[in-house]
């Protein structure tokens, strides 16, 4: 019977990670799988999660099970960071469940929309490649508009269109900041044009948001979250850890629910429990853990924050260092100066990334994504006279 499964190619953009490794050169530069590193081209711990580990090792009395939602300690820990101050549960509206990093949540997020009567998600494209994936995987069509104008802005007619001929029970699939792979955001303005449309069609928003604090700041790149969940009835948030925490193998997520009062609250989120508990029952610990002592104790709190705006920072410098040069053989290099969050897309083609790869020892993604963060300012004359080399 197993004769009948046919042999998958590997994830594309996690079979770099191995190429890259196996590369003896000394001067190759990694742009592929999105994880910060420093100017040393390192992906540390950060010091406020090596300091909550420490303290849980010495503190934690029991490793017996916690339950399909996880730690809720963890799960409220970050809920101001999301949604803002003040009532950050919208007088319960809002509630969430601990999820295997951002991709369990966006799964949770799908699988529950699919449930409640979801039969089209409406994507623009490009997106992350993992997002079409698990659409497919969950049953759930997919429909593609395009998320980028010509002029490097976001396609808002494009989006506009898609929600005005939108039917019953669509949804749409927003990326709530740092859009990977583009790095092209919505403006503030462009959200709140967002959430009227919302308002307006009916159509359910599932913001995946796996970068908060990586792009313009903490409260900045969750404005578009909290003007949908201020205004709109329903929406699902799929929220990560991973990359603002630093602790992606430990799969940090979580999801949240906001539904028309705290009764229908309860009752998504018990189908978010039981859809995790035909998954994968509970999520792993460790990492939760870890950022919730994080977050309910002020100096880590303030250690956090301090480390997360050294990443972003670092990260806009090396975007306007990019911008500086102007531009590498054909590639515009300005817009990169406009965008956010930790990736761009370089308009090159197969050849000129496997020339990249082979002659300079330039990993890119296959679709042109390069991973800001690993630039620093000792390699980026390098990969810049690498892209004149190949597209000029
Ligand atoms: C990325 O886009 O590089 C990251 O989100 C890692 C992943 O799982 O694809």
């Amino acid at each position: 019977m197993l004769d009948k499964l046919e042999q998958q190619p590997a994830d594309a953009l996690l079979a770099l990670i191995k190429l890259f490794e196996a590369d003896p050169r000394s001067d190759k530069i990694d742009l592929g799988v999105g994880v910060y590193r420093t100017a040393d081209g390192a992906t540390p711990v950060f010091t406020s999660i090596k300091a909550a580990e420490a303290r849980l090792v010495a503190e934690q009395e029991t490793k017996a099970y916690l339950g399909p939602e996880g730690d809720m300690g963890f799960v409220h820990a970050l809920m101001p960071h999301i949604f803002g101050g003040g009532d950050p549960s919208h007088g319960g509206r809002i509630e969430g469940m601990q999820t295997p990093g951002g991709t369990g949540a966006v799964r949770i997020a799908v699988a529950m929309a699919k449930k409640a009567g979801v039969t089209r998600i409406h994507m623009g494209t490009p997106s992350w490649p993992n997002h079409a994936q698990i659409l497919a995987d969950t049953g759930v069509e997919m429909v593609g508009f395009s998320h980028a104008a010509a002029d490097g802005s976001t396609d808002m007619e494009a989006l506009r269109t898609t929600l005005h001929n939108a039917q019953p029970g669509d949804a749409v699939l927003l990326h709530g900041c740092c859009h990977n792979p583009s790095g092209i955001d919505y403006t503030p303005a462009q959200w709140d044009e967002i959430v009227g449309l919302l308002e307006e069609t009916g159509v359910l928003p599932i913001v995946d948001l796996a970068y908060q604090g990586l792009g313009v700041g903490m409260d900045e790149d969750a404005y578009g979250t909290r003007a949908l969940v201020a205004r709109l009835p329903e929406a699902l948030i799929a929220y990560s850890c991973d990359k603002n925490f630093g602790l992606y193998r430990d799969r940090v997520g979580a999801f949240y629910a906001l539904t028309r009062d705290a009764a229908q609250t309860t009752a998504a989120l018990s189908n978010g429990h039981a859809l995790a508990r035909a998954s994968w029952s509970m999520p792993p610990d460790h990492g939760a853990s870890a950022v919730r002592m994080v977050l309910t104790d002020a100096a880590l709190t303030a250690d956090w924050v301090a480390e997360l705006t050294s990443m972003r920072t670092r990260i806009q410098q090396v975007r306007a260092k990019l911008a500086a040069a102007g531009s590498a053989g054909a590639v515009d290099l300005v817009p990169l100066g406009r965008q956010q969050g930790m990736f761009a897309m370089l308009p090159l083609n197969k050849d000129q990334i496997a020339a990249l790869r082979a002659d300079h020892g330039v990993y890119m993604a296959g679709s042109g994504r390069i991973n800001i963060a690993g630039l620093t300012m000792g390699n980026i004359d390098k990969f810049v006279g690498a892209l004149a080399a190949v597209s000029g």
